[in-house]
């Protein structure tokens, strides 16, 4: 962390600091169905409030693609923002302009002010100088306390971070904290946990994985591919059968830079694709050409859970079978309890991110054990990929 600039460096007493924030939460209806974005943000936004800055809040909403519309609009975001923040939070209708500038004007010291989606003007994802330019002439400081959105090169999240003077939020802090431990420095041996359903989605994760823990934990539906990559009938399993070859290459990567793949022993099979379809466990040699791998099985989840005891820190990301159809969540809840377990007993470092990793370890009941959980799901993956992350990048002093 030592090459970012936090809050603890920054003057913002009677200063109009621009936090871009992520506020891209799940919505229904008009209601928020999970303010876990929401919540993180706080202590950033409360922190700056306390030291008598004027918070004024940037965020996209969706993907608008055609200027302004109702659909994508931040306002309602407002509200939710104030009940959880425990203070009002005025709105603009506008992110830039006069609009912006007025109710910029009309704040005191303290106060909190969300502009309206980043995202309404193309200049945002373009990073468009002069759209940049008119974002930083609303503040005296920049902060970014949206890591969630830090692969995106937009004017929000990296142009304005070169005109101002830039900082990473609290949650930021936390987030690079976290995933610094978990794979740039580990306490080793480090385990990584991937599942999801396609080896194609997660190529370049795999690959960089590979050459950076000691164990690789392959699960969901891309265990297939490369169960099949060894030779094994898979039936009617998803499998990418064109990505043999390919997962062949990561097998013998991986043997070249002593990671050690671990893959299912036995597995869960049905014949549908449904909760509660009747199923089975089988060795992973005699699955049937009726059935498909619907999740791991009890061998699987023992000796998972083996290596995991041999480990000092776990990344994971993605579930091991159909965690959303019960009971093909057991392989994920086991594994994940477990997780929990050690990290709880102060023996493992556990982080989890990324798409529905953090449904899943919620719906095991495990999310709070773990040591952190982001709130990234493409930035998740693409610090896994090994990629540089545009709006982190620019907060390096
Ligand atoms: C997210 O929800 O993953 C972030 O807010 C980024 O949104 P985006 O994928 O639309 O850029
Ligand atoms: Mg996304």
């Amino acid at each position: 962390m030592s090459a970012f600039k936090t809050l603890d460096s920054a003057d913002v007493s009677g200063k109009r600091v621009l936090v871009r924030v992520d506020l891209n939460v799940p919505m229904e209806n008009g209601q928020v169905t999970d303010a876990t974005r929401i919540e993180r943000i706080l202590p950033t936004l409360r922190e700056i409030s306390a030291k008598g800055g004027k918070v004024i809040l940037l965020a996209h909403f969706g993907r608008p693609k055609n200027g302004p519309d109702v659909e994508n609009s931040l306002k309602p975001v407002a509200a939710v923002l104030a009940a959880h923040l425990g203070q009002p939070v005025a709105f603009a209708a506008d992110c830039i302009g006069k609009v912006a500038a007025d109710a910029i004007a009309k704040m005191h010291n303290g106060d909190v002010l969300l502009l309206e989606n980043t995202r309404f003007y193309k200049g945002e994802e373009k990073n468009d100088p002069a759209f940049v330019a008119d974002l930083a002439a609303l503040g005296d400081l920049y902060v970014n306390d949206a890591f969630s959105a830090a692969h995106r090169a937009h004017a929000s999240t990296e142009g304005v971070a070169h005109k101002l003077p830039a900082y990473a939020g609290r949650t930021m802090q936390q987030e690079l904290d976290a995933l610094t431990k978990a794979l740039d420095k580990p306490e080793r041996p480090v385990m990584a946990v991937v599942g999801g359903a396609k080896v194609s989605s997660k190529l370049e994760l795999l690959g960089n994985l590979v050459k950076r823990v000691d164990v690789l934990v392959i699960g969901g539906g891309m265990a297939n591919t490369f169960l099949a990559a060894q030779g094994k009938h898979v039936g009617k399993s998803l499998c990418e059968k064109d990505l043999l070859d390919t997962a062949r290459d990561i097998l013998k990567t991986a043997a070249e830079a002593k990671c050690e793949i671990v893959l299912p022993v036995d597995v869960c099979v049905a014949k549908e694709f449904k909760a509660h379809a009747p199923s089975r466990f089988v060795d992973v040699d005699h699955v049937a050409d009726d059935e498909m791998i619907i999740d791991i099985g009890p061998k699987s989840v023992a000796h998972v859970e083996v290596k995991l005891a041999g480990v000092k820190t776990l990344v994971w990301n993605g579930p091991f079978g159909a965690f959303e159809l019960e009971p093909f969540d057991a392989g994920t809840n086991a594994v994940a309890k477990s997780a929990g377990e050690l990290t709880k007993a102060g023996k493992l470092l556990s982080v989890a991110g990324g798409g529905d990793t953090v449904s899943a370890l919620n719906h095991a009941g495990a999310a709070q054990d773990f040591t952190y959980i982001s709130t990234a799901g493409g930035a998740f993956l693409e610090w896994l990929e090994g990629k540089v992350l545009p709006g982190v990048e620019a907060l390096r002093a």
